[in-house]
């Protein structure tokens, strides 16, 4: 096959240039010239379908010209989505797979997106036919992983092809012939076009086959799931270049010393954003986490320093454990760290605590972990990081069964936080007895329906108060390490 000629275009302001430069010379940014394949001579890629009158117009989007109409004649087709096979996936796409959807599944490598989806694969082939592209393992090891999986009878009854390739055009050629309901590549990074000259995996690339991929999925009406890699700078697939291109982002992500993973979409077209979905990896693969507050609750009951909050990731409330260690420092400035909290949130609550409580924590070394490696951003977790930080300074215990949701104001005060009435459910559901919240919640009778007692504060200080039974502010001087 002849090769095409290819030119680079400029990202930041469309300069085109025959050969790679590293510095545009129309706007002088660097490194913004990425490959592209030139047109044929009669106008059009190969790939992008048959000239107008040729083909379908439909399809291509280059047939006969469309028209506008009005937006009460535009046909609605109910969507009918396939079930992943896991209801936690299905839950992060926003109720299963959206045919002709293009989902990214993004994540480090060795996370467990090959197993994640050939698992889905395993499932979904029961129902309908499913091509799986291994572009990075060969078949034999997919085989093996399929194995480990505990693959049902051999794996003669199901609808699932294999094809281990790397070739765009081939893998183009197969989601041709077999046109499946789904069809997984794994991953776009490792497929090339041998139009363009560039790398597998650079941007060039990975734009240009996940959009001729992109092109003939929506055209045959085949869901495809895209495994993307999160490179060294924490992006997906490069600059992020597909994001935009895909209806959904989902991403994958853990602990690699933690078994469990979660399943977070960043972007969905077809459902909501901030949807959790938690796995833990097993010996036979990914198995569902349906109750996941028990793997971010400590084990053993209260202990001084740990305070448990309830976090909402996005219409999921979970329950989680801080733990605060509060030592006295021997550095000139005190050190602090945080894990799963962000750094300057738990500056700006020790600095709070300092001023409105009056304790010298500028003394002392903090340290604060979320317990099972969860992330936790929402500043309702403020009132609970305040908590553990007071009940290690001063050694004490929050009685069993409390859980502390609050935002801390800069001056002290407790400021509301949505979606409480989900919140208090979650903590009854798993035993919990006791809620501080910010005052003005008006859930006093829903909380005793619940069985919770339910405890109100305006500050920082009268919620310590009402959670530990003394004052913590009272006497700092009774802590042993302060002189
Ligand atoms: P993998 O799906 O290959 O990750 P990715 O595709 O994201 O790179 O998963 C890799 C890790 O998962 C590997 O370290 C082994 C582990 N694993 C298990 O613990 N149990 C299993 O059943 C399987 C299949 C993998
Ligand atoms: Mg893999």
């Amino acid at each position: 096959m002849p090769r095409l000629s290819t030119f680079y275009v400029c990202q930041s302001c469309g300069a085109q240039s025959r050969q790679y430069l590293g510095r545009c010379p129309g706007c002088g940014g660097w490194n913004t010239l990425i490959e592209q394949a030139a047109p044929a001579a009669d106008g059009r890629r190969r790939r992008q379908g048959p000239p107008a009158g040729e083909g379908t117009g439909e399809a291509t989007g280059r047939g006969k010209p469309r028209r506008s109409q009005p937006i009460h004649a535009v046909g609605e087709r109910p969507l009918q989505r396939l079930a992943s096979g896991f209801v936690e996936l299905d839950r992060v796409l926003g109720g299963g797979l959206v045919p002709g959807s293009l989902v990214l599944v993004g994540g480090d490598p060795g996370i467990g997106k090959s197993t994640l989806l050939l698992q889905s694969a395993q499932v979904m082939a029961q129902s309908c036919s499913v091509l799986y592209v291994s572009a990075e393992e060969s078949a034999q090891q997919v085989k093996l992983r399929w194995r480990r999986l505990g693959s049902p009878g051999g794996g003669e009854s199901i609808n699932l092809q294999l094809l281990a390739e790397t070739d765009l055009e081939l893998v183009l050629q197969e989601l041709e012939a077999l046109r499946p309901a789904v069809a997984i590549i794994d991953s776009i990074q490792a497929l090339h076009d041998a139009e363009l000259s560039s790398a597998p995996g650079s941007v060039a690339q990975v734009r240009d086959c996940a959009a001729a991929l992109q092109r003939l999925a929506k055209r045959q009406d085949t869901a495809l799931l895209l495994v993307g890699h999160v490179t060294k700078e924490g992006m997906l697939a490069g600059p992020k270049v597909l994001e935009h291109l895909v209806d959904a982002v989902l991403t994958f992500e853990g602990d690699r010393f933690a078994s469990h993973r979660l399943l977070r979409a960043v972007k969905n077209r077809f459902g909501a954003t901030a949807e959790l979905g938690v796995f833990e990896m097993r010996d036979r693969g990914l198995a569902e986490v349906s109750n996941p507050s028990e793997l971010f609750l400590g084990s053993d009951g209260p202990t001084a320093g740990t305070a448990t909050i309830v976090a909402c990731e996005g219409t999921r409330p979970l329950l989680v454990e801080l733990q605060s260690l509060v030592s006295s420092t021997s550095y000139a400035s005190p050190r602090r760290t945080a894990t799963g909290i962000g750094i300057n949130r738990l500056h700006q609550i020790l600095a709070v605590l300092e001023k409105h409580l009056g304790l010298p924590l500028s003394r002392f070394d903090c340290y604060l972990a979320v317990a099972g490696g969860l992330d936790v951003e929402e500043p309702a977790a403020d009132l609970g990081v305040a908590a553990a930080v007071v009940t290690s300074f001063r050694d004490l215990t929050l009685p069993a069964g409390t859980v502390l949701v609050g935002e801390l104001g800069l001056g002290g005060q407790l400021r509301p936080v949505g979606q409480l009435e989900l919140r208090l459910q979650e903590a009854a559901r798993l035993g919990f007895r006791r809620a501080v919240v910010p005052r003005g919640s008006g859930l006093g009778e829903s909380a005793a329906e619940l069985g919770l007692e339910l405890l109100e504060a305006g500050t920082v200080a009268e919620a310590l108060v009402a959670a530990l039974g003394v004052d913590p502010a009272a006497d700092p001087a009774t802590h042993p390490e302060v002189d």
